[in-house]
């Protein structure tokens, strides 16, 4: 990151625990449906020690504080985001209760034993985080959206407490199965459950793109037409640990 200063936009989170005002830098993720979906998923009980892995602006890592988690690690490969969230947990006035730090996945949290773990790494195909540009690097989870959530889930179990959760969004627009069987094999399959399911629009444009239009014809990404929009559905798992 260089060291010139970021031209800022303030972000209101009207979601769970909401409203309240984060700062994001060009290079942070902007909070989307999924982070809104993800909250409303997410149980928090008073004094968790919570880890929000792909942290971005700390969205998630205060709305867990909001709900009394005694405290919330956000981490994340971007250092830009994990500085900005630092200085979004001071505005907001939970520094106390929060801690950012900068790593590749659980590597910064390898000391923790946590509660609840907030799975949301970048988990679209690299050519639909190209074609959509929600991602400010333009890189996504990997070719299928699924390569980064799986290298999250196998090292994820060491750094939860037993009987802890991890809450993962999954999406038709990534290779959903490969996620999803790779929960069930680490988890368990009675102890991964669905908690919610919503449908969101995508623009057809993205059809534009010769990868995208790949992925769908291999049967990798399952989008739905209606009218000049594709659909896809995102749901939200609970991974117990035994
Ligand atoms: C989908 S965004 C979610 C951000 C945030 N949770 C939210 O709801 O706004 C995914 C985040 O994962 C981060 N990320 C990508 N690769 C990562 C990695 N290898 N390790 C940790 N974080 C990563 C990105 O920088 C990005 O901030």
């Amino acid at each position: 990151m260089s060291n010139e200063p970021q031209a800022t936009t303030e972000y209101t989170w009207k979601g769970r625990t909401g409203p309240f005002t984060v700062s994001l830098t060009p290079g942070v993720f902007k909070p989307t449906s999924t982070s809104v979906a993800l909250a409303e998923a997410m149980e928090i009980h008073e004094g968790d020690v919570v880890v929000d892995v792909g942290c971005g602006s700390g969205v998630l890592a205060f709305v867990a504080a909001r709900l009394r988690a005694a405290m919330s690690y956000g981490c994340d490969l971007s250092s830009e985001a994990v500085k900005t969230a630092g200085e979004n947990a001071r505005r907001l006035g939970i520094s106390a209760v929060t801690e950012f730090r900068v790593g590749n996945l659980l590597e910064p949290v390898r000391d923790i034993r946590a509660d609840v773990i907030i799975g949301d790494v970048s988990g679209i195909p690299d050519p639909i985080a190209l074609a959509t540009g929600w991602f400010p690097d333009g890189k996504g989870g990997g070719p299928t959206g699924a390569e980064l959530p799986v290298a999250m889930l196998e090292g994820v179990q060491s750094c939860l407490k037993p009987g802890g959760r991890l809450y993962l969004p999954t999406g038709t627009i990534q290779d959903e199965s490969t996620v999803l069987e790779t929960a069930r094999r680490l988890f368990g399959t009675e102890n991964v459950k669905k908690l919610i399911e919503r449908q969101f629009p995508l623009p057809g444009s993205i059809l534009e793109s010769d990868k995208v239009a790949r992925l769908i014809s291999d049967g990798l990404v399952d989008l739905k037409r209606r009218g000049s929009r594709l659909l896809w559905r995102l749901a939200v798992w609970s991974c117990r640990q035994a």
